[in-house]
């Protein structure tokens, strides 16, 4: 590069904004800036979305119908490349995927680190490279080999270098791409040659990365509405085993009332049916296309809009340009919906936890979900439910981080609005990890049925019960609550349950009490005379049963 070429061309040409720039960006900067690490899991939503903006203005006479033809097969082939893009280890690089993003190999990698006077042995595992995600040896290395990648690689020229995708333009892509959609474009040029410039008319990142967002949501929500479908059938199937056992139900964590086993469980399937219902409502709410909508002005183009709406499976375009490429209610909203789905599995977790202890003994933990101490050897942890009560907390954070990103953002797009992806794709993992796992360790829980029944048969479980028998024989209920009261400390005093006092002595409390006290305070009659819809009696929950499993057997 001769010495004028240095004033008028930017250093850092190549980017999808430099014609501007005199200057190159901060190195370091550069790299911190970059969103291309965690949205290039947005790869096949960005190649859709462009597919779509193709035909789009293909339609508006931008490309002849052979240029479309041709830009759609490059776009499929660059969409092809996504199963390059292996997980990371949670904590650090992938170091296949990290030479790729550097545009160099792992062995120069490793020639460079042993020159780094940081570098030891921590950083080598089994011959791989591992660095954790927070080393400042990764930050240097990257701006290394980015800062040789750039220097190597500049504009439209590296088009007629790579005729055809190779691993090597991969790893050129990688390590110039800003963000996924630099990265398609990038690949795009690699594969068609500067037609793929022509894919940028009419179209701004911001609407883009705002349609790409919405694609990724969609498909997380209808996920995540079948995996709640299949943990909800996990439910009704353990209450259909369940029959009529009984258990005691809690009011500030002490016995209240005999419940059946089966109405306990259902409590959670009308959870988990509310927040179905919750995220079907959102992405009523979502399903509509951003593009078109330019920068914030809307397009410079006449767009039919409905093309790429359509195409997407959007129910229409967004109404607003303004809105539709700084909008991210849909974010919040999913993220919302899934930390109130998270307080209902931590909720039901802490249940779980609870009842697998020796004090309860309401069932033992399944082996295949619990662990040892490695201390004392007669214990087996709750780990799988701990787990989740834990995993509650960061997706109550991501719902948090998006609130207080958007809370006070002027239109329309700002940057900040970058940091709303992660929070979202971390929440998508998180929730599909649970229900990955959730729905069969729900099914192998098994019951001490003969310890709920004892528990909801003592401890005058069945007062209320009585309170409603001497009601019914016309005593007042605040009478007969006081002289049930009366009873139940008799029974306390002298060590037995209220079935268990003779009638003569009940009769000394109440005339009111009669023959029938005693079949009228048993567990199946307390259970039945809760005879109303949502009530604990028999039959009640049996048609509760058969009408959840109606509505979630259908998806409904
Ligand atoms: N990576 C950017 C984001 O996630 C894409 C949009 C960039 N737009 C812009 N005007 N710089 O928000």
């Amino acid at each position: 590069m001769s010495e004028q070429q240095t004033k008028t061309k930017p250093a850092d040409g190549g980017k999808m904004w430099s014609g501007r720039f005199r200057e190159p960006l901060d190195a370091v900067f550069e790299q911190w800036q970059r969103s291309f690490p965690f949205d290039v899991r947005l790869l096949p939503q960005e190649v859709a979305a462009s597919k779509a903006h193709a035909r789009t203005i293909a339609a508006a006479g931008v490309l002849t119908d052979a240029e479309l033809e041709r830009m759609i097969e490059g776009l499929d082939q660059v969409g092809d490349i996504a199963p390059e893009f292996a997980p990371v280890e949670p904590g650090f690089v992938n170091p296949r995927l990290l030479a790729a993003e550097l545009g160099t190999t792992p062995r120069s990698i490793r020639r460079w680190l042993g020159r780094q006077p940081e570098f030891s042995e921590i950083h080598v595992k089994h011959t791989r490279i591992a660095l954790a995600k927070d080393d400042p040896l990764l930050l240097r290395m990257k701006n290394h080999f980015a800062i040789q990648a750039n220097l190597n690689l500049d504009g439209e020229d590296a088009c007629e270098e790579f005729p055809t995708t190779t691993e090597a333009d991969l790893a050129a892509s990688m390590a110039r791409a800003e963000d996924i959609h630099h990265f398609v474009e990038l690949q795009l040029t690699r594969m068609i040659g500067p037609l793929a410039l022509k894919l940028h008319t009419g179209r701004s990142r911001n609407e883009q990365i705002a349609t790409d967002m919405r694609l990724f949501v969609r498909e997380a929500i209808d996920a995540t509405a079948k995996g709640l479908r299949r943990w909800a059938l996990a439910l009704i199937e353990l209450a259909e085993q369940a029959g009529d056992a009984a258990m005691p139900s809690y009011t500030h964590m002490q016995r209240a009332e005999p419940v059946l086993v089966a109405h306990w469980l259902l409590a959670y399937v009308a959870m988990i049916e509310r927040d179905i219902a919750r995220l079907a409502d959102a992405r009523r709410r979502m399903n509509y296309c951003p593009l078109g909508s330019g920068a914030v002005a809307g397009a410079t183009l006449a767009l039919d809009r409905s093309i790429a709406a359509r195409e997407l499976g959007f129910d229409s375009p967004t109404a607003n340009s303004l809105d539709a490429t700084s909008d991210r209610d849909f974010l919040l909203e999913f993220t919302q919906a899934l930390a109130t789905l998270g307080v209902h599995i931590s909720r039901f977790a802490e249940e779980i936890t609870l009842y697998s202890t020796a004090e309860f003994g309401y069932l033992d933990l399944p082996e295949a979900f619990s662990t040892g101490s490695s201390a004392m050897p007669q214990k087996k942890n709750p780990d799988f439910t701990e787990l989740l009560r834990g995993k509650s907390a960061r997706l109550a954070g991501a719902a948090t981080t998006l609130a207080v990103l958007m809370k006070g953002l002027p239109l329309a797009y700002n940057k900040d609005l970058q940091e709303g992806q992660e929070p979202v794709f971390d929440t998508a993992d998180t929730v599909r990890g649970i229900l990955g796992i959730l729905p069969a360790f729900t099914r192998s829980l098994k019951f001490n049925l003969e310890r709920m029944r004892t528990a909801a048969t003592t401890g005058y479980l069945n007062a209320m019960a009585a309170a409603t028998y001497l009601s019914n024989q016309g005593v007042p209920f605040r009478k007969a609550h006081e002289i049930v009261g009366n009873t139940v400390r008799l029974g306390l005093e002298s060590g037995r349950e209220l079935d268990a006092i003779p009638l003569a002595e009940l009769q000394g409390l109440s005339s009111a009490y009669g023959e029938d006290f005693r079949a009228a305070i048993a567990l199946e009659a307390t259970l039945d005379c809760h005879d109303v819809i949502g009530g604990t009696a028999r039959a009640w929950v049996r048609t509760a049963l058969a009408e959840a499993r109606e509505r979630l057997s259908s998806g409904a």
